[in-house]
């Protein structure tokens, strides 16, 4: 166990979310004064003794992405000004993930970029969940703990007791997640031949697999535009899939995705509330809070993590 005092702290971001952790920990959140100055610039002021404390701090970098992403970055330099003991990042979004390569000559690495920025403004460890891919882990030089979604996406799937399911992958790069679905699913999986032409369009061309007749699972780790998990559903009812559910980690929704969903072949849409979501129509919004209590009661209390996913 930590000799460190456990504190939880939030920024702007998701601070709901950071209370219902507290309440699952059974601790009073920290009190963070987050505002801004007249010129937009980013004013942090922790009201609470954080000396030799074992603090997290609960802040998805979500839309606004750069606010939130500035935002964390603000509060973990006042933590290690205010000599906190450790301080863990505890990002449940990390914005910025999906340029994580050098995919064409000319473009950043910015899942690289923001790693490197997180761990000089001051943390000692990081704690997210389903990054987009996993090799991100690898970005920082610290201890990372990568949770995921499937904890509790999983037994919601189950509880809607569909029949014949089949678990579909939108794209290739996703078929590492979808067999994490089907194996905890007990089902066949289907992978879409996508190609991405620009931010918000995706062409999907061929269906490799068999969903005729099947309630089809369209699994993806991030919802931004929707156009993936739209033109997956439809491409689905095409080739024979009797429903279709989308579900997905985090919920990005940018612009007017849910419309696009809305009119979609989709029976529902799960997601978690790794982002701050509104339970509306066939939006269904699961909570993480559970998952990420547990996860820090077990990193300050130096208990496995893997151990909860065994
Ligand atoms: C891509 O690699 C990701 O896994 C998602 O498929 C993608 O981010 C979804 O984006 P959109 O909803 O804009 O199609």
């Amino acid at each position: 166990m930590s000799d460190f005092e456990l504190k939880v702290l939030s920024g702007n971001a998701h601070p709901v979310l950071a209370e219902d952790v507290c309440r699952h920990l059974g601790i009073k959140m920290s009190r963070t004064r987050a505002q801004r100055f007249p010129d937009g610039e980013i004013d942090i002021k922790v009201e609470d003794d954080m000396r030799g404390c074992d603090v997290f701090v609960i802040q998805p970098t979500s839309p606004p992405v750069n606010e939130n992403l500035m935002e964390l970055l603000v509060i973990l330099d006042c933590l290690r000004r205010a000599s906190a003991g450790t301080i863990t990042a505890v990002i449940p979004y990390f914005g910025y993930a999906r340029l994580d390569r050098k995919a064409e000559g000319r473009v950043p690495i910015t899942a690289k970029l923001v790693a490197n920025l997180i761990v000089t403004a001051g943390a000692d460890r990081v704690l997210a969940l389903d990054f987009h891919s996993p090799q991100i882990q690898g970005f920082f030089d610290i201890s990372v703990d990568e949770l995921l979604g499937f904890k509790v996406i999983v037994p919601y799937i189950k509880s809607l007791k569909k029949k014949a399911i089949c678990v579909l992958s939108p794209d290739v790069g996703g078929t590492k997640l979808a067999r994490v679905y089907s194996k905890q699913l007990n089902c066949e999986m289907a992978v879409v031949d996508k190609r991405r032409v620009s931010g918000d369009t995706a062409i999907l061309y061929n269906l490799i697999g068999d969903v005729a007749g099947k309630d089809v699972i369209l699994v993806d780790d991030i919802i931004a535009t929707g156009g993936t998990i739209v033109e997956g559903a439809k491409l689905a009812k095409e080739k024979g899939a009797s429903s279709v559910i989308a579900c997905s980690t985090h919920g990005v929704f940018a612009g007017d995705a849910l419309k696009r969903i809305a009119a979609a072949p989709v029976e529902e849409v799960i997601v978690t509330n790794s982002i701050p979501q509104r339970e509306e129509g066939r939006l269904r919004v699961l909570s993480i809070a559970p998952l990420l209590s547990e996860a820090i009661h077990r990193i300050h209390n130096d208990l496995s993590i893997s151990a909860m996913f065994d």
